[in-house]
């Protein structure tokens, strides 16, 4: 077998990553066995999508394409989108309704809990032929999750070995869920697909940077959506994995004008006099009524939940080998939302997305990322200490990469890597 390959992890504070994390093949394929079929729970995607008896969705493990189908009991079941006769692919519908789940190759059926139902020519034709006499349906389903629902977020592991569902979630992750998906019923208002060209760990990466938000995204700054002057900070769970980013919307001060004119001097990238046409869209109210501007909820490995303004969305990445990854996003609106909320929320979708005046510079700087590090010399790695190094800790601020740092100590421990802070790899 190829040897796992095992590169330098300078710091055991992890304010160093190799690159080779983010480009190596054999790490990919580690991460697929180790985190997605290891003792992690996976989002799968949200109840409301599943009303009623026979309501399917399709949706990816890693590199596992999986089933999540709601049976005639009420209860979700997931399994591998693959037959248990001869491996094929069941179905390739992105969605469906169905009594039973049958394999297009020779037609075997499966049950809504993905057990087998039906052998066609189990006992053979004319008296001849068949199944043998020893072969038992019971032994021959396919090859199922553990499933796990919090605050309607569906869930499912193949590991026994993964802790139960809200403590691997933590208090910060459950409460903000409670928050945003549980307090007022959710309902979907439609969905986004986006290829990104970089590996999905920059993403996790992103979505724990508070530290860009006032940096790259011109918009944000240009219309005081987001501001370095603003309050806000990070708070971690117990083994560091997810995090809870948040801004709160203060007063728009002239400090924070003169801040962001610094941080931008000489870039030619900030322009306070910029207009917007119509500017509908960032006059839309915020509709929670305390004042949280972000929060985004990053949980390990590939979940996001995030209200950005008034925008709630739930965010899937689907990783595609090491240089790849699909975004796939889930936009939610809410039961009791009047007819102009939900022109509102529908208004604000284009914050976030493959095109969003918020999120288009981040799959932009995930390319470059990608595109810097595929020819550094090897040994190359990031350099995480804005906001402090060393203990890995909650903060009352923004400009900070702790979070990040975060992420990367639990990777580190759920990868099995060899002990941190060996050696001082080159830069
Ligand atoms: S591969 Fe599915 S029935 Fe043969
Ligand atoms: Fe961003």
């Amino acid at each position: 077998m190829k040897q796992a390959i095992d590169p330098a992890w300078p710091r055991d504070d992890f304010s160093r990553v190799p690159y080779a994390v983010f480009t190596d093949a054999e790490i990919y394929r580690l991460e697929n066995q180790r985190i997605f079929r290891g003792p992690v729970w996976n989002y799968l995607c949200h109840d409301i999508e599943l009303p009623k008896t026979g309501d399917f969705v399709t949706t990816w493990v890693g590199d596992t394409h999986v089933i999540v189908a709601r049976n005639g009991a009420g209860l979700v079941h997931a399994f591998e989108n693959s037959c248990a006769h001869r491996g094929a692919k069941l179905t390739s519908a992105v969605r469906g309704n169905a009594a039973h789940l049958t394999c297009p190759y020779h037609l075997w059926t499966y049950t809504l809990e993905g057990d087998l139902q039906g052998v066609t020519f189990q006992r053979g034709v004319g008296g001849k032929g068949g199944m043998p006499a020893c072969f038992e349906k019971k032994d021959h389903g396919l090859n199922k999750l553990r499933v796990a629902i919090y605050g309607g977020l569906v869930f499912g592991t193949f590991s026994d070995h993964a802790p139960p569902l809200e403590e691997f979630l933590g208090p910060h992750s459950l409460s903000q869920i409670d928050r945003l998906l549980v307090q007022r019923k959710p309902k979907v208002l439609g969905y986004l697909r986006q290829r990104i060209p970089g590996n999905w760990k920059l993403y996790n990466e992103n979505v724990r940077d508070p530290y860009h938000g006032s940096l790259l995204h011109q918009f944000q700054v240009s219309f005081g959506l987001q501001q370095p002057t603003m309050r806000g900070g990070i708070k971690l769970d117990a083994d560091l994995k997810n995090t809870w980013n948040h801004s709160i919307i203060t007063e728009q001060d002239a400090a924070s004008q003169k801040i962001v004119a610094e941080a931008y001097a000489g870039t030619g990238k900030f322009n306070p006099d910029l207009k917007m046409a119509d500017p509908a869209l960032t006059r839309v109210p915020l509709d929670l009524g305390d004042n949280y501007k972000t929060t985004i909820l990053s949980m390990f490995p590939t979940l996001i939940v995030a209200q950005v303004d008034n925008t709630y969305a739930i965010r899937h990445l689907r990783p595609k080998g090491p240089d790849l990854v699909e975004l796939h996003i889930t936009y939610l609106g809410f039961e009791s939302d009047t007819p102009e909320q939900t022109r509102d929320k529908l208004l604000t979708v284009n914050f976030i997305g493959p095109a969003g005046y918020i999120s288009l510079e981040d799959g932009e700087a995930l390319r470059l990322v990608q595109q810097g590090i595929r020819h550094r010399r090897p040994g190359g790695h990031e350099v995480l200490e804005m906001g402090g190094v060393g203990p890995i800790v909650d903060t009352d601020y923004l400009s900070q990469e702790i979070s990040i740092r975060g992420f990367w100590s639990f990777y580190h421990q759920i990868m099995g890597l060899p002990a941190a802070g060996r050696a001082e790899a080159t830069p």
